[in-house]
């Protein structure tokens, strides 16, 4: 099993990575080795060697905008929250980032994970929760202002999807929102239930019981009268919001009008798919990025080693990628260069590819190893 950051590139990517989203040296950087959010990637034909690290924080940093943005739409700042229970915490992914926004001492993070509660807590200073598997059996004492659940709905078999629901709208205070995510059926090849709601007893985890913790993809509009027959009465829902992968849904007892127009998060996407790079220093390097609010990206900044070795105009069409991520106005989003790097230092060095708006200076989107 491959420990996360242990190997000297993967660690200089993800150090980066933070470092370019201007969040180096801001928190605790260690993954715990069982974390299945990282080692899910392991040997995934998705990922290139040593990248993981990069992706496991941009995964996290991509929830934090994808919530930073949800609360904006809502009228909400992160500072106005009161308590935040974070529920199905993992080993922190995204609690890193949490953590940095609200104050550690108003975060919740609860999971079933045994261990998971005081990893939470010593590595980022939060109050780690044991969860149940029975929703009645958790006892938090208190009510929170905004509720996340990233990527646990996708998991459960129907009877505990529509009682965790139920029992995370009892925690929420009257102004509160719960936002958590599912797969929509369109994630199924073939086979969707005709009810809208499939469980397939399978997952990632080796330790959680399969009948209890499965793969689910639920029709919206099923999850919607879930939500309103537990006295939801404002649900919101926008689909593919979170990873540009999972639907995101916000749902409380007051309507929150800001989510009648709640639009795409900024979050950048983008792949390096060709890069050829001869002995001496000749490359060539061509991919793609978008910004998935739609606004424009001025441009895509190269960095080998650490160092910027060029910025270049995003100025040519891919349909192809417009039509994968079935947005056909991002069309204009192709990039490349060549040229020769100057100085290839020696051994293999992390190349990372950004992407800058007039709304951020620079995220990281994809990263190679080349020399
Ligand atoms: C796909 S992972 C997502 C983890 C985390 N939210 C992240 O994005 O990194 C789902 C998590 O749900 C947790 N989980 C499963 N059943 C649970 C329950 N009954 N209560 C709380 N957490 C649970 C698992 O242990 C796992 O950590």
């Amino acid at each position: 099993m491959a420990e996360p950051l242990s190997d000297r590139l993967e660690h200089e990517l993800a150090e980066q990575y933070l470092r370019g989203i201007g969040w180096s040296g801001r928190f605790e950087t260690e993954i715990h080795p069982r974390d299945d959010m990282y080692t899910v990637m392991v040997g995934h034909a998705d990922y290139r060697p040593h990248t993981l690290g990069f992706y496991y924080f941009k995964s996290g940093f991509d929830v934090l905008i994808t919530l930073e943005h949800l609360l904006t739409c809502a009228g909400r700042k992160w500072e106005d929250l009161g308590r935040v229970l974070e529920f199905a915490c993992g080993y922190g992914r995204f609690t890193r980032f949490l953590a940095q926004v609200v104050e550690p001492s108003r975060v919740v993070s609860a999971d079933i994970l045994e261990d998971a509660p005081d990893w939470v807590t010593r590595h980022f200073g939060v109050q780690g929760r044991l969860s149940a598997t029975e929703p009645a059996a958790l006892e938090l004492g208190d009510r929170f202002d905004l509720i996340f659940v990233g990527s646990l709905f996708s998991h459960l078999p129907r009877a505990r999807f529509e009682a965790w629901l139920a029992r995370l709208l009892e925690l929420l205070t009257p102004d509160g929102l719960l936002v958590f995510s599912t797969h929509g059926e369109a994630l199924l090849e073939s086979g969707a239930a005709p009810d809208g709601f499939t469980f397939q007893g399978h997952s990632e985890s080796d330790v959680l019981d399969p009948d209890e913790y499965g793969s689910t993809f639920v029709r919206p509009e099923l999850v919607e009268r879930l939500a309103r027959e537990r006295h939801a009465t404002a649900v919101y829902h926008r689909e593919r919001e979170l990873w540009n992968f999972q639907d995101l849904f916000a749902v409380g007892r007051r309507a929150c009008p800001g989510l009648e127009a709640w639009t795409p998060a900024p979050v950048v996407r983008g792949r390096i798919d060709q890069v050829q790079i001869e002995a001496d220093g000749r490359f060539w390097i061509a991919g793609w990025a978008v910004d998935l609010s739609g606004a424009p990206l001025l441009s895509v900044e190269l960095a080998v080693g650490g160092r910027t070795l060029a910025q270049i105009p995003i100025d040519q069409e891919r349909p192809d990628v417009a039509a994968t991520l079935q947005r056909p106005e991002l069309a204009r989003c192709g990039w490349q260069l060549e040229g020769r790097i100057p100085e290839l230092p020696p051994g293999a060095s992390g190349l990372i590819a950004s992407a800058t708006s007039a709304s951020f200076a620079r995220r990281g989107f994809d990263a190679i190893v080349i020399g």
